[in-house]
């Protein structure tokens, strides 16, 4: 008998984290190979899987904070700046135990639409948020100016990307943001 249920549990129960109510509590490595692989099971036309992700973890946040602040500071955000804010970026990176980009590496020659494989990361990042949740872990997609500039995917070899993933283990369980009703978002054609 097929059992929707676990599937179904994570979908509903994956909900956006909020980064300065996480314990500082280390992922387990096999954790995260899991959520990693779960990733790269997501549909990808012509199997092309155009993702790949940097993974920073312990002393390696240290970097992506400095790369966070430097990023920011080349950004157009109206306090870029603000040298506060910017060592505000290298201090919420330790927040999060866990961080994985979303990169964007089409296959050469280009042989989709662009937005195809595009939805096939996307799809890879959602898989790895509902992965996360059914191992208890709090996420949340981030595409603040410092994570999807431009400075910050050169740095990371990547020729396009979608922002970051974090991951670590809640103190509390973040809230609902309503959804509205079926009605509102779907056409049925029955005849
Ligand atoms: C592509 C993408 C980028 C996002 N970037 C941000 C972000 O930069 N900051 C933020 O607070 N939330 C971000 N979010 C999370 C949304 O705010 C969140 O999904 C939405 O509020 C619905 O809440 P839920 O995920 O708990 O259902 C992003 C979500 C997606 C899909």
């Amino acid at each position: 008998m097929p059992d929707a249920r676990p599937v179904l549990h994570a979908i509903r129960h994956r909900r956006t984290a909020d980064l300065l109510k996480l314990r500082p509590d280390p992922v387990p490595q096999d954790v995260l190979e899991a959520v990693l692989t779960a990733a790269t099971w997501a549909p990808t036309h012509g199997n092309r899987q155009p993702w790949r992700f940097t993974v920073f973890t312990g002393e390696g946040r240290h970097r992506l904070g400095d790369l966070f602040a430097r990023a920011y500071a080349a950004s157009t955000a109206k306090d870029a700046a603000n040298p506060d804010v910017q060592a505000n970026q290298r201090v919420r990176v330790l927040k999060a135990p866990v961080w994985i980009s979303l990169e964007l590496h089409i296959p050469q020659p280009p042989k989709l639409p662009h937005w195809e494989e595009e939805h096939a990361l996307a799809a890879a990042a959602q898989n790895m948020l509902l992965a996360a949740t059914a191992h208890g872990l709090a996420s949340k997609w981030v595409s603040g100016p410092a994570m999807v500039s431009p400075l910050t995917a050169a740095e990371l070899g990547a020729p396009e990307l979608r922002g970051f993933i974090f991951l670590g283990y809640a103190e509390t369980t973040p809230p609902d943001r309503p959804r509205a009703p079926l009605e509102d978002k779907v056409v049925w054609v029955r005849e």
